[in-house]
């Protein structure tokens, strides 16, 4: 599914200063596309992921996801969006505490009921194929970090969505796990078409992109 986004400005306003986190952003990534994104801390790289995921609105500018014009949609629809369209992989991971790793899992494919009654079982199957199919009944407080993420990537695919938005996904991984969720994202991209988007400050993971964006200061610079 395609992503365009057409002069995209942010600022964010906190009391009498103001962020200008987004400074018109223009990007189209195409149905089918690996993009990694690149640039220093504070560059507006969350942000940009966070109006592509209709998680924000931006101040000004628009989103068109599969050429629908998200920008100004009912919070209804974009919240269907998030539970449909997008895979979320977070910086900080945002796993509910008190919910285990399968529940944690299941419960997008339960708000959706795309899997119907094979629900239960795609869950402990996204487990596997992330490897914490021994950690299903661990809490997010009784897991290392890397195995957190690993819950969060098999959430992300839950639903199977065809756009795949990762924030520093391999950030908490050794070299070893990080190939392997690498892998995975590839095998999404060439065999089912899923669209990835990631931010990296890893060249080797950036390398292993089709095409590399460059962001400095809320702008696209390469
Ligand atoms: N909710 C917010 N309110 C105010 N300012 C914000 C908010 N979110 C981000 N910012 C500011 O906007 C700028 C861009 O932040 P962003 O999180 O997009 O950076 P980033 O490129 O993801 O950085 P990092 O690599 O550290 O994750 C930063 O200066 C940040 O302080
Ligand atoms: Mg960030």
């Amino acid at each position: 599914m395609k992503v365009e986004l057409n002069n995209i400005s942010k600022v964010y306003k906190m009391g009498d200063s103001s962020v200008h986190a987004l400074k018109g952003v223009d990007i189209i990534v195409k149905s089918g596309e690996f993009l990694s994104i690149m640039g220093p801390s504070g560059s507006g790289k969350t942000t940009l992921l966070n109006m592509i995921g209709a998680l924000d609105r931006p101040t000004s500018g628009t989103v068109l996801i599969g050429g629908t014009d998200i920008t100004n949609m009912a919070e209804s629809g974009r919240s269907r969006l998030r539970l449909n369209r997008f895979g979320f992989i977070f910086q900080q991971f945002y796993l509910l505490p008190a919910l285990n790793a399968f529940q944690n899992v299941h419960l997008p494919i339960k708000e959706s009921r795309k899997f119907g009654h094979g629900g239960r079982k795609k869950a402990r199957e996204l487990l596997e194929l992330v490897g914490v199919s021994e950690r299903e009944k661990h809490l997010p407080s009784q897991m290392s970090g890397g195995e957190q993420q690993r819950v969060a990537i098999a959430r992300a695919l839950a639903n199977d969505p065809p756009i795949i938005l990762a924030d520093e996904p391999t950030g908490e991984l050794d070299t070893e796990n990080s190939r392997h969720i690498m892998d995975i994202l590839r095998d999404l991209n060439k065999n089912m078409g899923k669209t990835i988007m990631i931010v990296t400050h890893d060249p080797e993971v950036a390398r292993r992109s089709k095409r590399t964006i460059k962001m400095k200061d809320g702008q696209i610079i390469k």
